[in-house]
């Protein structure tokens, strides 16, 4: 397995072109299958887990076509795939294929909501806590779907399609309100969505049903109205930048010091981090180009912060303000309210000096003067990232081992920090 080199000491300066988001991907090509004619998504980040899903989506009789790069085009402008569910061959998605990465089950709601039947294995992903999908099957019952659990997948079915409802999300659940969306696209009348995901890529899913022609409205707010269509057709649809790749690097600029632009970043998607980072001592300049990041000489002010649905503080970023919040000059105090278990990057923080205390779900940091590197295990996606940041900053070698998760979820990211000045190699197995 892949592992990464770091040599930490290096401020970054330069650009570092954002990805389209990872999270707002995933969904995108899931909704392909609600529709026989062709998707085209631009912008499409060259992620682990997008291959991974076109895997599964394949399984089902979906064509994927990545469309190959011309001379002249911009090395770092995403890929585009053109996806087409003509002919649905399968409506069952294996163990093998779904146990790799949990947004993968949401393929449960397009399958019912365009074949009436759908058999997803329950969902694997990175470990951080139990993640039920109890929500998720509650909505498409509140959609008229029978559901039954078998030998670890769940059957659903409705003979004679699914028809408009209420669902009230008890808790905010960003999978769910996927899963909620496309199913009451082609659903019989109505569907209420309350308590609904605000996160920026419901909004961008939304705006793409609604280009196939579907009718969503309320997309961004807790309260999501679907009037549903009898059939959704093409559509082209450029994925939104990634806002934990953008929080990701803002933080890493932090960490070394230094200035950069992180290009076509929108700070609206990740105002709450970048508004903990502004009171940490950084300076964040929204620009026409995207967000400036700079940190010059000065320490960085400890930081009281607790993850929350968007528009609070996404706990996707949590691992990654942690390992920032290791130099900062006295002690903070981060809150993980949405995974249990989301601390697996304490103890490898700790193998590069980090004073870190758990108390159930709160972390209190203690900043200290230097970290130094070591070899450290990356045990999930942003976990990963978190090490990364960390060795950026630690003075002499930190080898990032197992960087699998890494390459889930961000493009490319040595080669976008060493041509920023960091001193960042890939080693191949
Ligand atoms: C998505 C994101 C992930 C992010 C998370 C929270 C994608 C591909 N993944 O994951 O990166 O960390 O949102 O912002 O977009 N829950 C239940 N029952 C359910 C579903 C969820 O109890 O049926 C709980 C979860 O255990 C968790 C909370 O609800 O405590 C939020 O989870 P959810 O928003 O559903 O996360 P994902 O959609 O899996």
């Amino acid at each position: 397995m892949d592992r990464i080199r770091i040599v930490g000491g290096q401020r970054l300066n330069g650009t570092i072109p954002i990805s389209g988001a990872k999270n707002a991907t995933l969904p995108l090509m899931i909704a392909s299958l609600l529709t026989e004619d062709t998707l085209i998504l631009e912008n499409v980040p060259r992620l682990a887990d997008v291959i991974q899903l076109q895997r599964i989506l394949g399984n089902h009789g979906v064509d994927v076509m990545i469309a190959g790069k011309r001379p002249g085009d911009d090395p770092n402008s995403g890929r585009t795939l053109h996806i087409s569910a003509k002919h649905i061959v399968d409506t069952t998605a294996p163990y093998d294929l779904v146990s790799k990465m949990r947004a993968s089950f949401w393929v449960v709601a397009p399958l019912l909501a365009r074949m009436g039947e759908a058999k997803v294995s329950m969902p694997g992903g990175c470990a951080i806590g139990t993640r039920p999908v109890d929500l998720l099957i509650m909505a498409l019952e509140k959609l008229g779907a029978e559901i039954e659990i078998e030998g670890g997948y769940v059957i659903a079915r409705a003979r004679h399609g699914l028809r408009g409802g209420e669902i009230v999300f008890p808790k905010v659940t960003v999978g769910g309100t996927h899963t909620a969306l496309m199913a009451a696209a082609l659903a019989k009348g109505t569907t209420v969505i309350e308590n609904a995901a605000r996160e920026p890529e419901i909004g961008d899913v939304a705006d793409c049903l609604n280009k196939m022609g579907a009718k969503i409205t309320g997309a961004g707010t807790s309260r999501i109205e679907v009037e549903g269509v009898a059939r959704l057709h093409g559509a082209r649809h450029s994925v939104l930048p990634d806002r934990i790749e953008t929080g990701t690097y803002a933080m890493a600029v932090a960490m070394t010091g230094g200035d950069v632009l992180l290009q076509n970043a929108r700070p609206e998607l990740l105002q709450s981090a970048l508004d903990v980072l502004a009171q940490s001592g950084v300076t964040i300049t929204p620009t026409n180009e995207g967000i400036r990041v700079a940190r010059n000489g000065a320490g960085l002010n400890p930081v009281d912060v607790t993850t929350a649905p968007f528009p609070g503080f996404p706990t996707d970023l949590q691992a990654q303000l942690m390992a920032l919040m290791t130099l900062a000059k006295g002690t903070s105090r981060i809150t993980e309210t949405i995974f249990e278990n989301r601390f697996m990057h304490v103890q490898e923080l700790a193998r590069l000096g980090a004073h870190i205390q758990l108390n159930g779900e709160t972390a209190t940091i203690e900043g200290v003067e230097r970290l130094k590197g070591a070899p450290v295990m990356a045990t999930d996606l942003r976990a990963s990232v978190s090490l990364v940041i960390a060795g950026l900053a630690a003075e002499g070698e930190t080898m990032v081992n197992r960087v699998y998760h890494l390459d889930r979820g961000f493009e490319r990211v040595e080669d976008k920090l060493a041509r920023c000045g960091a001193a960042i190699e890939r080693i191949s197995a």
